[in-house]
């Protein structure tokens, strides 16, 4: 086994992580450096996908105020939202994006030079930046990825996997056990500060508009660890993925952007029938879209609806999405005369790991931002576009919160984290579990019983095949290679999701029961911990 020390460990390079690791780097003096470890390679993550954009409540546009945008946000997020978190965020953002600005992120401009704020759905004003058109996502990870390789105090460790956080007797963070993806060896980082950056867990949903990463490694190991994860049962379902087939199931995504811009939904007999759904049509919230959605194509018995862009004019709409446009050609659908079959898919983790807006956890010395933590921003029901801003705010306010904390490497290591690393220096049994085989199981399962409508008989039943799954799967702790690590993370991860799901019995947000149709009056959020039983706070 080797070791290492590192002040500060990130886990994670999208957004949050790739800004965590510059913000600490420029604020702190760290003897010991920085170890910024990712999956893949640096910059594959769920925000290189990120079309729509970035809220800014910024300076450059003042028609915009924080009042509104968090009444906005409290609104979509249906009594969940935390109003000090959202507040906090939505003032921030104005310094953070303009930081994003001067270190070379490019926003779109009109062409009097001034920035380009589009609408998205359940904002009450146009107030979203975006970049590249549709790819704001990757100009952004684009633009702070290669900022991160220039910064010499910041060790990158690509193809690099977190696999077990190293907890001392005393239940303090100490640092966390990676395996290299490429040697198949084992390794112990020691740091007195994690970050965990980790996404979102949309791949364990049958569809999804995630990539292959998002498979909710960070809530797992943090529950494992010990930590509080709050309200993981509010999955959002974007309404408009790329639906080509039943068996397209990482599906591309279709911006809200583009209803944004005037976009119809069109079922298969060319009814507009959001009409029928709400007054917002195209433009109410996402939950309620996909809902409606998913009602057309039980009605129609379909795989999808359509999205009609060809009322957009051409040349804005090739203009403004380039990507989309593009992605569709591919696939044999000119958008400007064609309609775009979509339907919904697993998009954004409302819950995760609970974390405040400096990223402290339940934990000492353990942190997450980004899709990864809950911080209450979110509620039952993101507003688009918020979830990037969160990234950026939560690692600066992150950052400013570690300029003020010990971070000096631990020197004496317990018997509680010496136990914890024998596990990795033994071997275990070459016998390889058929991994692909188990994780479209538990994609289906997830799909058709903890999706976009849920009952009580569906989620016992999920709940009980999970955990034969799980009984079934005898590596709780050391695996063979990234693919059992990944299905070792995806069934803890799912079995927190369905749980929490069980215990709402109300609709409220993303969490839509058949069989509990009603909202209680009073919002609570649900909270799993390892070590306690299932609590609402
Ligand atoms: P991610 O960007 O997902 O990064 C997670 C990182 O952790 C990755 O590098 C991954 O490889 C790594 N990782 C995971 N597990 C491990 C492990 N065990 N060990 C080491 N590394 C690990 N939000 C918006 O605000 N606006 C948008 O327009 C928008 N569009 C979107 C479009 C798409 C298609 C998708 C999928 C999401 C979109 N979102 C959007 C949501 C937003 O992109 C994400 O919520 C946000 O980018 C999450 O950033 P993050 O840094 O927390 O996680
Ligand atoms: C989109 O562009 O529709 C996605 C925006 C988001 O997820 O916030």
């Amino acid at each position: 086994m080797n070791y290492s020390e590192y002040s500060v460990v990130i886990i994670g390079s999208g957004a949050a992580g790739l800004y965590a690791a510059l913000k600490i780097s420029s604020q702190i003096h760290l003897p010991e450096g920085i170890l910024l470890i990712t999956k893949d390679k640096l910059g594959e993550s769920n925000s290189k996908y990120a079309q729509g954009g970035i809220v800014g409540v910024v300076h450059q546009n003042p028609e915009d105020n924080t009042e509104s945008h968090v009444n906005d946000t409290l609104k979509a997020g249906a009594g969940l939202t935390d109003r000090n978190v959202t507040e906090l965020i939505s003032k921030t953002s104005d310094k953070v994006i303009n930081d994003l600005i001067n270190i070379g992120v490019e926003f779109d401009k009109n062409s009097k030079g001034e920035l380009n704020f589009t609408l998205e759905a359940a904002h009450s004003i146009k107030r979203i930046l975006h970049s590249g058109g549709d790819a704001t996502g990757r100009e952004i990870t684009k633009a702070l990825a290669k900022r991160v390789t220039e910064d010499s105090t910041i060790t990158v460790s690509e193809n690099t996997m977190a696999v077990e956080l190293l907890i001392s007797t005393d239940k303090k963070c100490k640092g966390v056990i990676v395996f290299n993806k490429a040697t198949g060896e084992h390794q112990v980082v020691y740091s007195s500060a994690v970050i965990i950056a980790t996404g979102g867990a949309g791949q364990i949903y049958k569809y999804t508009t995630n990539p292959e990463g998002a498979t909710g490694d960070g809530v797992a190991l943090a529950y494992e660890a010990g930590a509080d994860i709050q309200d993981m049962e509010f999955i959002q379902f974007h309404p408009t993925a790329l639906a080509l087939s039943p068996d397209n199931k990482n599906r591309f995504l279709i911006s809200e952007a583009v209803r944004g811009e005037g976009a119809k939904l069109i079922n298969k007999s060319g009814e507009e029938f959001m009409v029928r759904y709400s007054d917002k049509r195209e433009l109410a919230p996402r939950d309620v879209v996909t809902r409606a959605i998913y009602s057309e194509m039980k009605k129609e018995n379909s795989y999808n609806v359509f999205l009609n862009a060809a009322v957009i004019e051409k040349l804005k709409l090739f203009e403004r999405f380039p990507n989309i446009s593009k992605r569709c050609r591919d696939n044999g659908i000119d958008i400007s005369e064609k309609p775009i079959p979509v339907a919904p898919a697993a998009h954004y983790t409302m819950g995760g790991i609970k974390a405040d807006i400096n990223g402290k956890t339940s934990i000492t010395g353990l942190y997450a931002i980004g899709e990864a933590a809950s911080t209450g921003l979110h509620g039952a029901n993101r507003l688009a576009s918020n979830s990037l801003l969160e990234c950026v705010v939560c690692a600066y306010e992150l950052a400013d919160y570690l300029s003020f904390t010990n971070l000096e490497v631990p020197k004496k290591i317990d018997e509680g984290i010496k136990k914890m690393i024998d596990v990795y220096s033994h071997s275990i049994s070459s016998d390889e579990y058929d991994c692909k085989t188990l994780i479209s199981k538990l994609k289906e399962l997830m799909w058709n019983k903890v999706g976009i409508i849920r009952t009580e008989t569906g989620l016992t039943e999920a709940k009980n095949a999970i955990e034969e799954l799980k009984n079934n799967f005898k590596r709780r702790r050391k695996c063979l290679n990234e693919m059992e690590y990944e299905y070792r993370n995806m069934l803890t991860t799912a079995l927190i999701i369905t749980n929490s799901a069980l215990s709402r019995k109300e609709s409220r947000g993303a969490h839509c029961r058949s069989d509990f149709t009603q909202t209680d009056t009073i919002a609570s959020h649900t909270n799993v911990n390892k070590n306690k039983d299932m609590i609402h706070a």
